[in-house]
């Protein structure tokens, strides 16, 4: 059963629970469109001429249309536009004329993929041996094990309610799961280049399945907002013997570069801001989906310090992966124990903000900014004040959360068309992540940008009533912001000033607390809710918007 959009339009199509027959095996995949258009018939699985090969996909199989025109030759019918199916049609090439067995399929499945060139993962069923055959390179593939059953999914939050078992797989590294008639369900390991195979090592993880349900909120995006402040206590307490391993790591560099992508990439710009207030030292950033254009600088003493919520997201890897060609030592902060990141740097500062389930980065974000900060501070040689800093912005979110000034301010601006926001100094950072959070999940066009840049070009979008979002943090750049705002509100804009003191320029005031340098941690907040009662007002669904995935596995 496969259906263009949603699971839930999927399941509406299933046979009811009494008609189903009883299965041993099952096959899902959620598939971001890279190949054709979002239909039907280009929904995963893909199946062979035979219809008993089924083949889901992660990646870019860039051989592909060379390899379908071959088998287009040898009388192949395909159904989609994808570069999937390919590899469903080619493992019926490798396996005819072979007796049906485990080992066999599993060859067939391996030296295939071992054709498909890019970055990649496909998870192979074949209901005649009751067998799921999987491969990685590239693209996050994790094995959940079970009592009496097995799972292979791109993310553990998918099997977490099952097991907290885990086999991490490495690149090049399959899974043969299988569970032949009257035979105990067996896991092996296997080399995709020699076909090698072994146990698995099983590792538990820290998340409890409790920790992945929704509880008592409507949707993950409010539940993961409300549970920044406990994280944010928690991170302020993070071990001093990490944070001191990573700013050693940093003070002996020449050179260090943060990079990652979307969200992430906002805390990697906040954090050179946090580096050059509090460590009076420069670090550089670029994003990761650019990054690699600009490696050629990087020598075995740079230091790469990388920063990705999910650790899977391939713009940011293939960045690590181009530091690692220079030999550059690499630090990654990530949520996701076993992640691809986890596995690529030399060490690594776990986030700890548990199964992160909303496309939108919430609580990732602000624990990211947060242990930069502690890094920032023990860098200048403070870290007790960082903790605090750290601490109190705990306190200020939990403030905030219970404030309630958001609604009111979601109806005025439900049928804004645009919203412009703007920032300066660290909280440029933040400006361009308030703008991020809106568009991804509201749709309303929002542009965050440096208040400074204003002047340049960007006022003339400003008329009458253009609603403004601006963030006065009591900091040096507080006058600098005030002026942009009065530049904006002679000019018509509706001022809405984030800011822990209230000023005459303000048409609308968000109160949030003082809480010096972790400013970008808690002016952030507002922003999020905003997004989330945006969402919810004009009816969207706030925890799957369109066109989005929670982790961006191809490049
Ligand atoms: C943020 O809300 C988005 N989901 C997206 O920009 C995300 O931050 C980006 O894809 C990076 O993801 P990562 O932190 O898992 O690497």
């Amino acid at each position: 059963m496969k259906k263009a959009g949603r699971i839930s339009e999927a399941n509406a199509t299933l046979l009811p629970a009494t008609s189903r027959k009883p299965a041993f095996a099952g096959l899902g995949h959620t598939r971001w469109a890279t190949h054709g258009g979002v239909t039907d018939e280009n929904a995963h699985p893909h199946l062979d001429c035979t219809g008993q090969i089924a083949v889901v996909h992660n990646g870019i199989i860039e051989n592909w249309s060379e390899l379908k025109k071959d088998l287009l030759a040898r009388g192949h019918k395909f159904k989609s536009e994808t570069d999937t199916e390919v590899a469903a049609h080619l493992i019926e090439e490798a396996i005819t004329n072979k007796q049906l067995t485990i080992n066999n399929f599993a060859e067939a499945v391996r030296k295939v993929f071992n054709q498909l060139e890019g970055l990649n993962a496909i998870v192979v069923y074949s209901p005649q041996l009751r067998a799921i055959i999987a491969f990685r390179n590239g693209s996050p593939l994790v094995v959940g094990v079970g009592e009496e059953e097995h799972y292979v999914a791109s993310d553990i939050p998918a099997f977490l309610p099952y097991t907290r078992k885990v086999s991490f797989l490495e690149d090049g590294e399959g899974v043969i799961l299988s569970n032949a008639r009257d035979q105990k369900s067996d896991i092996r390991i296997v080399e995709a280049k020699t076909g090698k195979t072994k146990p698995p090592k099983v590792e538990e993880i820290t998340w409890s399945a409790g920790e992945a349900e929704l509880g008592e909120h409507p949707h993950y995006l409010i539940k993961e907002i409300s549970e920044q402040p406990e994280i944010l206590a928690r991170l302020a307490q993070y071990s001093e013997s990490d944070i001191k391993e990573v700013a050693k790591l940093i003070k002996g560099s020449f050179g260090t570069y943060f990079t990652a992508c979307g969200t992430a990439a906002h805390s990697g710009l906040a954090a050179t801001y946090l580096f050059s207030d509090l460590a009076k030292r420069h670090v550089n950033f670029a994003v990761g989906s650019e990054f690699y254009f600009l490696e050629s600088f990087l020598v075995p003493k740079s230091l790469l310090i990388a920063a990705s919520q999910s650790g899977e997201t391939m713009d940011t890897l293939e960045a690590v992966r181009a530091a690692k060609k220079h030999r550059s030592k690499v630090v990654a902060l990530t949520n996701v124990e076993g992640s691809s990141l986890t596995r690529l740097a030399d060490k690594t500062l776990l986030l700890n903000c548990g199964p992160e389930k909303a496309v939108l980065a919430t609580k990732s974000y602000t624990a990211k900014l947060a242990l930069f900060l502690l890094l920032a501070a023990q860098m200048g040689g403070d870290l007790d004040a960082g903790r605090k800093l750290v601490k109190r912005s705990a306190k200020a979110v939990g403030e905030l959360l219970n404030g309630g000034q958001i609604e009111k301010l979601t109806k005025r601006l439900r049928d804004s068309e645009h919203i412009y926001i703007i920032g300066r100094g660290v909280n440029y950072a933040t400006a361009l992540e308030a703008a991020l959070k809106i568009k991804e999940v509201s749709y309303i066009h929002a542009e965050g940008f440096a208040g400074g840049e204003l002047k340049h070009g960007v006022i003339a979008l400003i008329e009458e009533g253009t609603p403004c979002l601006v963030f006065v943090a009591n900091d040096h750049a507080r006058s600098s912001a005030l002026s942009n705002a009065k530049e904006i509100k002679s000019r018509g804009g509706f001022v809405i000033g984030v800011s822990p003191r209230e000023d005459e320029v303000f048409d609308e005031w968000i109160k949030v607390p003082d809480v010096g340098e972790a400013s970008a941690i808690v002016n952030v907040v507002p922003a999020q809710l905003l997004a989330y009662h945006l969402a919810v007002e004009r009816g969207l669904d706030p925890d799957k918007p369109r066109n989005l995935a929670k982790s961006v596995t191809v490049k």
